[in-house]
This record gives C-alpha cells, sequence and structure tokens, in this order.
C-alpha cells in the first residue's frame, strides 16, 4: 500500500497502474476509521482491481472551528486498518494541496443542503459536495462507496454526480450497527457511558416505525410523531428532528403507499455529541 500526499503523484500512479482497463474503486474518508468504514473498503476490494481511500479531514464542512480541530486524527492507525482491508493508495492531500492559495469555487446543491442536518449545519453541505466533486475529479474512480448512514450526505452526491456528469457510479453501503443497534459513527467514542447506552434509543425508535408501518401503519405523520415520543422519552437525548420522507428528494411524506418508498431520518443530541440515524422503510 502506497500513501501519496500530491494530485500529481497519485494520477501518475493510477495512471501506470490501470493502463488495460482496470476498474478504480474509490472511499472517501476523513480518517477516524471504524467497521463501518471497513465494510465501504471490503465492497471496493470485492468490485474493483485497484482500491484508493482518500484520507482528508476537509476544514470546509465544519461550520464549528473547534469542531474541526477535535476531529480525531490517527493516520498510522488508519493505515494499518486500512492496509488489511486491501487498499492499494492512500490519498491523504495536506489542506493547501486541495485548496490552494486563491480557492473560490462552490459546488452547492441547494434543495437537498439548506433542510435536515443542514439546517442545523450552515454550509455543511456544500463543503461536502465541493470536497467530494474535487476528490472524484482527482482520482477518476470508476466507483465510489459512501454509507447510507449518511443518508442525506449520500443524496446531496447522488445529485451533484449525476448534474455534473461526473461519470463515477456513486456505491451506497448499508449502515453498520453495534450489536444493540447503535449506528456505527467516528463521533460514539465521545459519548459517555450514560450516554452510550441512551443512544440505542435512535435504532431502537427506528426498528419500531419499520415494524408499525409492516403492520399497516400508513401515516408517514403518525410514524414520525412515534419515534419522536420514544426519542423525547430517553431523559439523555435532545430530539433534533424525527421525519418521514421521499428517499431522493427528502420532502417530508404525508402518506406513505405501496408505490413509493420512504425513509425515517432521525438527529438527537447527548451532550454535545450529536448523532443521526435512518431506516429505509419497506412493506
Ligand atoms: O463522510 C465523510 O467522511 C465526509 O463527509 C466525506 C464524504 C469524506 C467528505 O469529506
Amino acid at each position: 500500500m502506497h500513501i501519496i500526499h500530491t494530485i500529481a503523484q497519485l494520477r501518475s500512479e493510477l495512471g501506470s497502474t490501470t493502463p488495460n482497463g482496470k476498474s478504480i474503486g474509490v472511499v472517501p474518508t476523513m480518517g477516524a476509521l471504524h467497521d463501518g468504514h471497513i465494510s465501504l473498503l471490503q465492497s471496493a476490494r470485492e468490485q474493483c482491481d485497484v482500491v484508493v481511500m482518500t484520507l482528508f479531514v476537509n476544514p470546509t464542512q465544519f461550520n464549528d472551528p473547534a469542531d474541526f480541530l477535535k476531529y480525531p486524527r490517527d493516520v498510522a492507525r488508519d493505515s494499518l486498518i486500512a492496509e488489511n482491508a486491501g487498499v492499494d493508495f492512500i490519498f491523504a492531500p495536506a489542506p493547501d494541496e486541495m485548496y490552494a492559495q486563491g480557492f473560490d469555487t462552490v459546488v452547492s446543491v441547494p434543495g437537498l443542503s439548506n433542510i435536515l442536518e443542514g439546517a442545523s449545519r450552515p454550509g455543511h453541505f456544500d463543503g461536502v459536495a465541493t470536497v467530494v466533486t474535487k476528490l472524484l475529479n482527482i482520482v477518476r474512480a470508476d466507483r465510489a462507496y459512501f454509507g447510507q448512514k449518511d443518508y442525506q450526505q449520500l443524496q446531496v452526491v447522488k445529485r451533484l454526480s449525476a448534474d455534473l456528469n461526473i461519470g463515477t457510479e456513486i456505491v451506497a453501503c448499508p449502515t453498520v450497527r453495534e450489536p444493540d443497534g447503535l449506528a456505527m459513527s467516528s463521533r460514539n467514542v465521545r459519548l459517555t457511558p450514560g450516554q452510550r447506552r441512551a443512544a440505542v434509543v435512535l435504532s431502537k425508535a427506528l426498528f419500531e416505525a419499520r415494524k408499525s408501518m409492516q403492520a399497516g401503519e400508513m401515516d408517514a405523520v403518525k410514524l414520525a410523531g412515534a419515534i419522536a415520543k420514544t426519542v423525547s422519552d430517553e431523559p439523555l437525548a435532545k430530539l433534533d428532528y424525527a421525519v418521514i420522507v421521499d428517499p431522493e428528494n427528502l420532502k417530508p411524506l404525508t402518506t406513505i403507499d405501496l408505490t413509493n418508498r420512504a425513509v425515517a431520518l432521525i438527529a438527537a443530541k447527548f451532550g454535545d455529541v450529536r448523532l443521526i440515524d435512518n431506516i429505509e422503510l419497506f412493506r
């Protein structure tokens, strides 16, 4: 496995490694790797000849500079995990390599970005959309792997990739959960033991909603209300939103019918740790 820091070197390495139509898979990350990332790397390894993992803590997607500074960084640990997962190249650019002096472009997907997570984190998805566009243009992979856990991010990336004719297939990978149901996230390590126990309420509320739907409850507003109540009953949780939305445009649904798929999205704070989760609702 090679660790590469410049765009020129990455392009030259990929040019000489993939001359005969070999496929490239890219997994964009900010490091702090957990089993969710490993499952993305494994999918890329199974489906592509060459696997690139990008490792870049992107400053432009943090609306709070303190959060950016606090973000866990351990390149040695992440490199070992990536190597064990079969990654061929880690692309770990310095901030100046990604944002050279004079950088002045923003990629924005406003309809999907200013709601839900974007309402609480202004500018976050513009930062994500801009860096992901850059990474996809730099690597020029056949496939790029993103977790469904960050559902809104996934829809933003799918939209920009289609709208800008990026030409990389966006592959959505299922959320990986702890044995008790909590969705894996780099933020989980910041929970106190009590908050960690309480945080299971998110997946519990979502699983219950799916069960109610499977038992015939098709009123999306009622289902969302039940999710909100379950979370609000947990004293350590401070609910931000619980909604049932259309999976592509993320607009709230009032009813679920057999022809429209639906996804339940949830966000809550445990102390100062904000967690999100979601579940696709199928009948
Ligand atoms: O999901 C993440 O880790 C980041 O938002 C991403 C996609 C790597 C962009 O910085």
